[in-house]
Formats: C-alpha cells, structure tokens, sequence
C-alpha cells in the first residue's frame, strides 16, 4: 500500500535530521582531530556513519512504500567545541530531540492507522533508548573525569575502543 503524503513528507523530515545528526557528529569527530583526543575522534566518526545509516533505513523504506525521497539541504555543522564533555552534552540534547521526532511520526503512523510504518518504526524507538543512554554516559563518565588528565585520556582510550554495533 502505498505511503500517505502527510507520512512520507515526515519520513523526508526524518530523513534530514538523521543527515543533520550526522554532520552534527562529523563536525565533532573534525573537532577532536584538532585535540589529544584521537579516541574520541574515531567514535565519533563512527557515530556519524550510523547516523547516516538511519537515514539510509528511512530512504530505503520510503522507497519501498512507493514515496519519493526530497533531500534538504543541511546547515553546517558547529566543528569547535570547548571540551568532550560540551560536545557530549550537545550530542545527548541531540539524541533527545531526535527521540521526540520519532515519536511524532510513530502518532503519525498510529493516526492514519498504517501498520507497516508503526512496525518499522519500532526499530528506531529502540535505538534510541540505547542512543540517549550510551549519551548521558559519556556525559557522566567526563563529568566524573573533571579536569582530571589521567582520567579524560583513560575515557578517551575507551571511546577508541569502540567497534561496530
Ligand atoms: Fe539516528
Ligand atoms: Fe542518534
């Protein structure tokens, strides 16, 4: 069945800020190249690509429910910050924003009653449960860390570690 318009215009929304989120990341991963901060560079550059990622889920789904796909142009992102933990608390601001914007498309899908949409939607509501939580954290983890050089290059060490999920 084919996507109502009001839906797919959303899902084109969606589609932008997921984009958006991504740039958002990328400027922050340019930002930690800048610094001693080469851990924390990498997650970001990889948070970045999963951000593109849920776009492309967005695209592909559109695509499959007979909607066309409008790309918006993205603003450019900040790309200096004061320290990993104002970066973070930007990207946990972020992720909270992008949690109500998935819920309104899902009273969206519930509203027109289009099942397949609330059912693939139900991935991202789950993603972001773990998005805002891996988030926050980050956020605690550096709030602990301070101004504490050992500490902030053990965070930073850990951060490198990160591997695909
Ligand atoms: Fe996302
Ligand atoms: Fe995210």
């Amino acid at each position: 069945m084919k996507i109502s318009d009001s839906l797919a215009a959303a899902i084109n929304q969606q589609i932008a800020q997921e984009l958006n989120a991504s740039y958002l990341y990328l400027g922050m991963s340019a930002w930690f190249e800048t610094t001693v901060y080469s851990g924390f560079a990498k997650w970001m550059l990889m948070q970045s690509d999963e951000e593109r990622a849920h776009a492309m889920r967005f695209f592909n789904y559109l695509n499959d429910r007979v909607g066309a796909v409008t790309l918006d142009t993205l603003p450019a992102p900040k790309v200096v910050y004061d320290s990993p933990l104002e970066a973070f608390k930007v990207a946990l601001a972020a992720e909270i924003k992008n949690t109500e914007s998935i819920h309104k498309l899902y009273e969206l899908a519930e509203t027109g009653k289009d099942y397949e949409t609330k059912h693939f939607l139900s991935w991202f509501l789950q993603e972001q449960v773990e998005e805002e939580k891996s988030a926050q954290d980050w956020v605690d983890r550096l709030t602990m860390a301070g101004e504490h050089v050992n500490a902030l290059l053990q965070l930073d060490k850990d951060a490198g570690s990160r591997t695909g999920d």
